[in-house]
């Protein structure tokens, strides 16, 4: 699907336009909605970084830190109120992305296209092996421990 204004991810020379679909559902409402927004924050700063404007590209930079930040900080917070048995390592995955995505996201839209891509080409694959990992498991096991 996608409009004209969509921009695609290019992934192993493919082009994947990075929507929200069903599929990443993991029935735990509050990750879900944050996850939306980090699809619709991703694609916006996608925009940004072709769109010429420095203002532009500064405020969505600042968006994506300030959404993983929070997301990342209400997952954390989640698995220590529920004494989450994988916590250490989930924890330790928000981590190295927060700190990947921070450096790289400097001067982002000065850079080439290829690395560009390939920035963009990291937050898809994270977000979906991340979840298919890491967030399912804490969904289910969230979903279960609140029923007690
Ligand atoms: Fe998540
Ligand atoms: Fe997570």
């Amino acid at each position: 699907m996608g409009n004209q204004e969509d921009i695609p991810v290019i992934i192993g020379g493919y082009m994947i336009f990075f929507y929200w679909d069903s599929y990443y559902d993991t029935g735990y409402s509050l990750m879900d909605t944050q996850h939306k927004d980090y699809i619709a924050i991703v694609e916006d700063l996608q925009k940004s970084v072709y769109s010429q404007d420095q203002d532009f590209f500064e405020k969505q930079s600042a968006l994506f830190i300030t959404h993983l930040s929070e997301h990342f900080t209400t997952e954390n917070n989640l698995m220590i109120k529920y004494s989450y048995p994988g916590y250490f390592s989930h924890k330790a995955e928000h981590d190295r992305f927060f700190d990947k995505i921070k450096k790289n996201l400097t001067d982002l839209n000065k850079k080439s296209t290829n690395e560009i891509n390939n920035f963009f080409e990291v937050t898809y694959r994270w977000f979906k092996n991340h979840l298919e990992i890491n967030d399912r498991k804490l969904a289910k096991f969230l979903i279960e421990n609140e029923k007690k």
